[in-house]
């Protein structure tokens, strides 16, 4: 894909990526501004917030995993690479309002609710861990952090998949037993996590092939 092209699409995708943070922040505002008329954010603001920002983390995030299967795909789609890091760094950056959410209007920034929430409620916990695993590699997201790991970024950023993991199990901890809204979005992780080993398999299988022939 020409360069300009790639240019053009990464505009459209921060356009897409900003999509959700504005219409919350716009929602907020509109509320906060018009307590008289209907409220934008509905009855429940604070999970409206919660959910909009989660949900954003979440979807960011295994979009920006499923781009290495899909790239290899076909060699015409090595562009796909040049995304990664600006999903992964907006997944951060969801989350972290999120958790900004969370600490304001949930835990209302008073610390001893936080603490006993980070020890009893195993959803907060996933959640604080997910969050925890994702600091690191949006803060090693840098050229010059890449050059100065060297092959120890490769390994640090395959935190990413426990993150990914920690970020389903936390909402499958958050709906009531029974209930599989989460069961969508674990279907598509799981497609998109397999698809590496399955890649391993396709091209051990075309080298043993290749072998045999030669
Ligand atoms: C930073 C620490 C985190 C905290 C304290 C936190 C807390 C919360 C809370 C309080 C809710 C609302 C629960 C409810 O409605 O009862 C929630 C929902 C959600 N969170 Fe988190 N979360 C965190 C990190 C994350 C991360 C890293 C992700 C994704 C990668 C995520 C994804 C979600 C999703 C998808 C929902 C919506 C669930 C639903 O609609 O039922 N959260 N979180």
């Amino acid at each position: 894909m020409p360069n300009r092209a790639v240019v053009l699409l990464k505009v459209l995708v921060h356009l897409a990526c900003l999509a959700p943070f504005l219409i919350l922040a716009w929602h907020t505002y509109h509320d906060l501004t018009h307590p008289d008329s209907v409220a934008l954010l509905g009855p429940d603001p604070t999970a409206a917030l919660s959910h909009g920002t989660g949900f954003a983390a979440l979807r960011i995030l295994i979009i920006s995993l499923a781009i290495t299967p899909v790239r290899r795909l076909s060699r015409s789609l090595g562009w796909l690479v040049r995304f990664r890091r600006m999903l992964g760094l907006y997944a951060f950056f969801y989350a972290s309002v999120h958790l900004l959410v969370y600490l304001k209007l949930y835990a209302n920034l008073d610390w001893p609710t936080l603490v006993d929430d980070l020890s009893k409620r195993r959803y907060i916990i996933a959640g604080f861990s997910a969050w925890l695993l994702l600091l690191p590699l949006a803060l090693t997201s840098t050229k010059w952090s890449i050059r100065k790991l060297g092959k120890n970024w490769q390994v640090l950023h395959r935190l990413v998949y426990v993150a990914a993991l920690l970020g389903i199990i936390h909402y499958w901890w958050i709906v009531k037993t029974g209930v599989l809204d989460p069961l969508k979005i674990t279907i598509v992780l799981a497609m998109v996590l397999l698809a590496r080993p399955a890649w391993s398999w396709i091209d051990a299988k075309r080298r043993q092939r290749h072998m045999a022939e030669a």
